[in-house]
């Protein structure tokens, strides 16, 4: 029995595995923004005598703020974590900035996660072997705005969302470099078109993509979560893996240059302590 802490847990491929680790036994807490959805996740699981062993947090992930309570809250609730599958997401095709003043997608897709992952150490660590998984689309092509992180001088939805998963593929990267040694592996997962939600606000031409992205989705998100829970069950031998569906993909490539993840760790620090 596990204990699988997974954000945007209340649908698609984060709902899933929710279902899928919950009803194999183990102990799976869900964070999402959205009560109803997460009371829902609670009745089915009560329904199915697994009420004891679900867990639900609401949460804006795009708030710093709010990742620090649930860090906090995940630690009252487990002492050890066995995996963290980091799912949440949101498109949005006009730029939008939190109350906190970071752009949205930089702040969901890639701050969250990078809060949570580093905020989560002593807990998995706790685990002795433990696994994070994020879901995203590692080794994607993609630009890199350095002197424009946030794209406030040109956003573009589709622009946010591939640098989000070349910036997730980086804090991988240093993750791994920081706590690889200490037994617990980083995973970048790429799920394959999956027929899910596809959360996002759209403008009427990308409105029209992602249905047709819908429609051309291979798998279910039943089919996709397989490697997932593959790698929460066998952990890879190496600090940081880079899956394409199941297929590893070769870390020898820039997409994971260890200077530019150092150099993305120190301007995300530096744009913490900021704002
Ligand atoms: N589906 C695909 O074809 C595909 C392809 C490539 C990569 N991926 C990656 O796979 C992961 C899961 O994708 P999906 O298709 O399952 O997405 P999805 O169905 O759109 O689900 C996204 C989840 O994120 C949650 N969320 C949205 N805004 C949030 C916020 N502010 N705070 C916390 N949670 C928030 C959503 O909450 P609600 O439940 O309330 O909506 C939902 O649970 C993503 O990282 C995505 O980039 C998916």
């Amino acid at each position: 029995m596990k204990n699988i802490v997974i954000t945007g847990g209340t649908s698609g491929i984060g709902l899933a595995l929710a279902r899928a680790c919950r009803d194999r036994g183990d102990n799976v807490l869900v964070v999402a923004p959205d009560p109803v959805k997460g009371e829902r996740f609670i009745e089915e699981s009560e329904k199915r005598g697994a009420g004891k062993r679900v867990f639900f947090i609401p949460a804006d992930l795009s708030l710093v703020s709010e990742n620090k309570r649930v860090l906090g809250e995940i630690a009252d609730t487990f002492s050890a974590v066995d995996a963290l599958v980091l799912c949440a997401r949101f498109f949005r095709s006009y730029r939008r900035v939190t109350a906190e003043g970071f752009e949205h997608n930089f702040a969901l897709y890639y701050l969250s996660r990078f809060l949570l992952s580093h905020g989560l150490v002593e807990s998995l660590r706790n685990a002795g072997t433990a696994t994070v998984v994020n879901v995203a689309g590692p080794g994607i092509s993609g630009h890199i705005h350095w002197d424009d992180l946030e794209l406030e001088r040109r956003y573009d939805g589709w622009e946010a969302m591939f640098q989000g998963g070349k910036l997730n593929d980086l804090l991988g990267v240093s993750w791994a470099a920081a706590h690889g040694d200490e037994g617990i592996r980083y995973v970048l997962q790429f799920p394959g078109g999956t027929r899910t939600g596809l959360a996002g606000e759209f403008d009427p031409a990308t409105a029209a993509q992602i249905e047709q992205m819908k429609l051309n989705a291979a798998k279910s998100p039943e089919e996709s979560i397989v490697p997932i829970v593959d790698v929460i069950d066998n952990p890879p031998a190496g600090p940081l893996t880079a899956l394409w569906e199941d297929q590893p993909i070769s870390l020898n490539q820039s997409s994971f240059d260890i200077n530019a993840a150092t150099r993305l760790h120190r301007l995300t620090e530096e744009a913490l302590s900021r704002r």
